[in-house]
């Protein structure tokens, strides 16, 4: 079996990698990433080396170079996880969001069907399905909730997972897609919340908490993400959409004092500063599909997973003290300067 993992430098694409290395050492994995300011080749060290993986940097839009390395590599399946991700960068600079995130995700899709190969799987987002009130707590996104974007992000996530069922429709490309909710764990970039907040803590530097803090999101341990992809792979439905969470929602303002608290750092650290335009209320996944037709449950619960997560930032410093060192300053000083 030849799995193309696109994205895989980045959070979730090299844990999916790491987790399905070990789970399949039969397996060959190609991991092509372009290595934007969120990919990091030395996120990937420790598999480097392993002969049943190969690192291609390229981008997922560049036709000639994702042609050839189809052609050569010819894999039996091809998962998307390479994608803008962050929602400030989108309110910030949407085009190269539509470009990769839209773009990137045909220029895929059609080196699929010139070369015949048989599966490809997208890798999307609960923030397709816009956001809930956070006074109607029986509500969630299920399979069947409208598509409802808020960002440019969501909307080109949105655009792409579109674009993956037209290819399922009139094309016959044997396509899957999974909707998961917010992620946290080992490599995560920090631009995101818990990693920046870790991060910033460990420097105690201000928390910046957007507007009020009760935004609600539904975290799950990324390594759980992964399993579900691993399951949809094997046993999914083509032409299928499975969302993918744990019934796991937080308030924004819950996780940051959470941080605080673990670390041994004082609350008063945590600033509230201008909210994110807008900003989605709450993230809520309805599960129900995946669990009842290819029997996913997350296995890791939040208590349990924040711990591993900030054990990890703590023994990894060198990761995230070289990205803090390079150009993300300068994206928190634009980012953060007038909040
Ligand atoms: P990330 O930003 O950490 O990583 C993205 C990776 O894609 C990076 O390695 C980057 O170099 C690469 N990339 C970007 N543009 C590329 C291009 N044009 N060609 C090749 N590679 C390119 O993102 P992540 O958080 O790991 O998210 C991975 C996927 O999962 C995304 O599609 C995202 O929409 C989706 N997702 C993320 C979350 C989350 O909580 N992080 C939740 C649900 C879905
Ligand atoms: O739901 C899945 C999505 O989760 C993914 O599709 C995205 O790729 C991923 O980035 C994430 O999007 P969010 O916007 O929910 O994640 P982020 O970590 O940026 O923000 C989480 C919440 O925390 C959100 O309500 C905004 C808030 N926040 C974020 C930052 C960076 C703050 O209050 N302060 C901050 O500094």
């Amino acid at each position: 079996m030849k799995i193309i993992v696109t994205g895989g430098a980045g959070f979730i694409g090299s844990n999916f990698i790491f987790y399905m290395l070990e789970k399949y050492p039969e397996y060959n994995i190609i991991c092509i990433d372009k290595l934007t300011y969120a990919g990091n080749l030395s996120t990937l060290k420790s598999v480097i080396n392993n002969p049943k993986f190969r690192f291609i940097k390229a981008d997922i839009c560049d036709r000639g170079t994702i042609d050839k390395v189809f052609e050569e590599v010819q894999p039996d399946i091809v998962v998307n996880f390479a994608a803008e991700s962050h929602v400030d960068r989108s309110i910030e600079d949407p085009g190269i969001f539509l470009k990769t995130n839209i773009w990137g995700t045909s220029t895929l899709m059609d080196a699929c069907l010139r070369f015949g190969i048989k599966r490809y799987h997208q890798v999307s987002t609960d923030e397709v399905y816009g956001d809930l009130p956070l006074d109607r707590p029986d509500l969630f996104f299920t399979e069947e909730t409208p598509l409802h974007t808020s960002s440019p992000y969501s909307s080109s996530k949105a655009g792409a997972d579109l674009l993956v069922l037209a290819y399922y429709r009139t094309y016959g490309l044997q396509v899957t897609i999974s909707r998961c909710s917010n992620n946290y764990g080992p490599y995560h970039f920090p631009e995101k919340l818990i990693p920046l907040m870790i991060v910033n803590a460990l420097n105690n530097k201000f928390l910046p908490v957007y507007g009020n803090g009760n935004n609600v999101r539904d975290w799950l341990y990324v390594e759980d993400h992964c399993k579900a992809i691993d399951i949809i792979l094997h046993q999914g439905k083509i032409g299928e959409v499975y969302n993918i969470g744990g019934h796991n929602e937080m308030r924004n303002i819950d996780i940051v004092k959470l941080i605080c608290k673990e670390l041994g750092k004082t609350e008063s650290l945590i600033t509230y500063v201008t909210d994110r335009k807008g900003h989605d209320m709450r993230y809520a996944i309805d599960p129900k599909k995946i669990h009842n037709e290819l029997g996913w449950l997350p296995e890791t619960r939040f208590t349990e997973g924040i711990k591993k997560t900030i054990k990890w930032y703590l023994e990894n410093r060198e990761w995230w003290e070289d990205i803090l060192s390079g150009e993300y300053q300068n994206y928190y000083k634009k980012m953060y300067k007038n909040k």
